[in-house]
């Protein structure tokens, strides 16, 4: 396994790769879990070469205190990264990916930037749309892999490289979730036992909608899962959302009556999680 600082090295090395090998790439933030890994052992089974990048990226934080708390444990991610035979990391500095301005390219995303997290994280999507562009131009693989997890930022992906006509096909993969359904998620190693426990309860109530989407309609499932965590006293819920696969709109204002999804972001104290479950089939 070979690690990387400088992109232009990566760049380099890439390039002499890319003649015989299909490049698949798989972009995060490190402190991996198994949801990292199934993301990477996917892109082994479809690539000759997979690189992955660990970046805490600055600009999608809305909150420095978020920033500064989100964990980071190289040492580790490398072992599990040797472990699924990854082949090439890219580990760059903030310097070597924003010089000396750290700050987000404006994209026009079409109005998905607008919806659910772009509303509770300003400029997110900014801030990711610049560094998955900057990776991408990097790397410049022929596959890059995002998680359902996010599946707003998947959603963001897919129209970046529309918009900016890079060759890069993104491909969506499962979440990958705890035996007791909880999302796997870098933030869950954060959780003090108690809020621990009491953290599946997210999916649990993603469950339940599944249970009501077509038997009551989403304004009643919004109402029902308010007052689930009204009383609760470790999650505070920040918002949930039934809304189209494809706009991302809500449900009762969207054209296109496709796919529908629950979404959800709840609070533990500062530790924000999300997930979200697909409706309908
Ligand atoms: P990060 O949160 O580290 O996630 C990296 C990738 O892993 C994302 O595509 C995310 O959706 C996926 N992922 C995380 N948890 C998952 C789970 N439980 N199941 C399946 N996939 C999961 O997302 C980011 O980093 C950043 O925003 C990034 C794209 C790297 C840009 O900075």
């Amino acid at each position: 396994m070979l690690v990387f600082s400088s992109s232009k090295s990566i760049k380099d090395y890439i390039s002499t790769l890319r003649k015989e090998n299909s490049i698949g790439f798989v972009p995060t933030m490190g402190a991996l879990h198994l949801g990292h890994l199934s993301l990477i052992v996917q892109a082994k089974t479809e690539n000759d070469v997979v690189v992955v990048s660990i970046f805490v990226n600055p600009t999608q934080f809305d909150k420095k205190e978020d920033l500064n708390k989100y964990p980071r444990t190289i040492e580790e991610d490398l072992k599990l990264l040797q472990s699924v035979n990854c082949d090439v990391v890219f580990i760059p500095s903030i310097d070597e990916m924003y010089e000396d301005k750290i700050t987000s390219e404006h994209f026009d995303f079409g109005g998905i930037e607008f919806e659910m997290e772009g509303k509770f994280r300003k400029g997110h999507f900014d801030g990711v749309g610049t560094i998955v562009k900057k990776l991408f131009e990097i790397v410049m693989p022929q596959n890059a892999y995002f998680g359902e997890k996010d599946f707003q930022q998947l959603q963001i992906v897919k129209k970046l490289v529309e918009i900016t006509k890079l060759p890069i096909k993104i491909i969506g993969c499962k979440i990958f979730r705890e035996k007791d359904g909880l999302a796997m998620s870098s933030r869950n190693i954060r959780l003090s036992e108690e809020q621990r426990k009491a953290a599946p309860f997210i999916y649990q109530t993603l469950l339940d909608t599944q249970q009501k989407f077509g038997i009551i309609n989403a304004n009643e499932i919004k109402q029902w899962v308010e007052e689930q965590f009204v009383n609760n006293e470790f999650l505070k819920l920040e918002y949930f959302e039934i809304a189209c696969e494809d706009s991302l709109k809500p449900a009762n204002e969207c054209q296109e009556k496709k796919n529908y999804r629950a979404f959800i972001a709840v609070f533990v104290n500062d530790i924000r999680l999300i997930d979200n479950i697909r409706l309908g089939n």
